[in-house]
């Protein structure tokens, strides 16, 4: 399959081109020259073609609470965003805190996903050696704050060792607590990669801007922002109360013009949306009894979102596509050819309209939750066709099933 007079952006080139897709990979980039191509094409004249864009952070809610979201509808959810590679949190019932509860959870995953996947581990108490002897992970997630799921932990005991085991830890850790679990991370002389979940604090923007600063730590240190954060304050949380309510809870306007200043000078290595649903009953009944329910959806609303936002600032789209895919290849050390549009790496890939401007309408949604916080947001640009393994699996509103997603492979 070709296509055909695409422009072409990854985080390296931003030029007009042709792609010849085989056997699941990008097997031929050719130059704008016409071409006399008899095979399947497709034509992408005022198209952009990025790689597949990964989101690292989501809670697709199975085992244990599909009701709110499953692998299905959530992998569903990922490719009508564009969004070809996902990495799942571990506060699934069972949590992810041993080995065979994550083979069983890798069934699942095989069984339903649609896009790429990788499944987070987490820290548990008294799981330590599970830690030492999991396989094939983004890292293991380490809560230090309160949120959906009891996995909070609190003694920093296990913190240190977690930071000696874990071979790269990605912390739930909000403002001070953060900043602590740094201290004790350079304690024990930054014995792994430490990545900062959804940032949402200009404290936590400025003190990883600090560390990335010392040459030494530059490459062990990252962290991600969630659209919600980059685009509402409190302001949010108290019109539209359950909807707007997550961990980290919105911050101020200045804390959201910090994050924007941590996006332009990379010190927020790229995006993730924690997409997190809960059933509109859930938040329903939050908004009664004030007991909060923390979480949002988003994978779905990640690329109108951000686009959008690009393009209202004018920035340079290479950068885009390296916060949307490219970074979180290299931060995660992904081993599969993911992340470019290059010849011979995997042919994950989205095909954007960048002039159509429309509104986030939850019905248009696929998330099994129903609801958006965004519902009503103009937004610019649209995914007109995602690819996921060399397959169009999703293409103007239709999917295709085809079982061509795998487990992502981390070195
Ligand atoms: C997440 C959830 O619901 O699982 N909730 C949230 O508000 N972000 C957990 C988390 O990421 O903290
Ligand atoms: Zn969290
Ligand atoms: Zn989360
Ligand atoms: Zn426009």
């Amino acid at each position: 399959m070709w296509i055909k007079n695409i422009r072409l952006i990854d985080a390296y080139t931003d030029r007009i081109g042709n792609v010849e897709i085989q056997d699941g990979k990008i097997k031929t980039i050719t130059d704008q020259k016409p071409l006399s191509i008899t095979d399947r094409k497709i034509d992408g004249r005022g198209k952009i073609l990025f790689p597949g864009f990964i989101d690292p952070h989501v809670h697709f809610r199975d085992p244990g609470f599909t009701h709110k979201e499953d692998f299905f509808t959530g992998t569903r959810s990922a490719i009508a965003g564009g969004v070809t590679t996902i990495f799942d949190m571990p506060n699934t019932k069972p949590a992810t805190f041993t080995r065979e509860i994550l083979e069983e959870k890798r069934l699942i995953a095989r069984a339903k996903a649609q896009c790429h996947w990788g499944l987070y581990f987490g820290a548990g108490i008294g799981n330590i050696q599970e830690i030492e002897n999991m396989k094939n992970v983004p890292g293991v997630k380490l809560y230090l704050n309160t949120t959906t799921g009891n996995l909070k932990m609190d003694d920093k005991n296990q913190w240190r060792e977690i930071f000696r085991v874990g071979k790269r830890v990605s912390l739930h850790a909000e403002g001070d607590t953060f900043a602590h679990a740094v201290e004790i991370w350079l304690e024990e002389g930054a014995p792994c990669p430490l990545h900062l979940c959804h940032a949402s604090l200009k404290s936590e923007v400025d003190l990883v801007r600090e560390l990335k600063k010392d040459r030494a730590l530059v490459s062990k240190i990252s962290m991600e922002a969630c659209p919600h954060h980059l685009l509402m304050t409190h302001k949010e949380l108290e019109a539209y109360g359950a909807y707007c309510c997550m961990k980290p809870v919105l911050a101020t306007q200045e804390d959201v013009e910090a994050l924007w200043k941590g996006v332009e000078d990379e010190t927020i290595d790229f995006f993730a949306t924690d997409h997190a649903p809960h059933t509109k009953t859930e938040k329903e009944n939050s908004n009664q009894t004030g007991i909060p329910v923390y979480g949002i959806p988003g994978v779905e609303t990640l690329f109108p979102l951000i686009f959008t936002q690009w393009i209202e600032r004018g920035w340079d789209l290479k950068k885009f596509a390296a916060m949307m895919s490219q970074k979180a290849v290299k931060i995660f050390s992904i081993k599969d050819k993911k992340g470019a549009i290059k010849e011979g790496f995997d042919a994950d890939l989205v095909i954007i309209d960048p002039e159509y401007h429309g509104k986030i309408e939850a019905k248009n949604l696929h998330s099994k939750c129903g609801w958006s916080s965004y519902e009503g947001w103009d937004i610019v640009g649209r995914v007109e066709k995602t690819i996921v393994g060399g397959a169009v699996v999703f293409e103007n509103e239709n999917f295709f099933e085809r079982l061509l997603a795998r487990e992502i492979n981390f070195s």
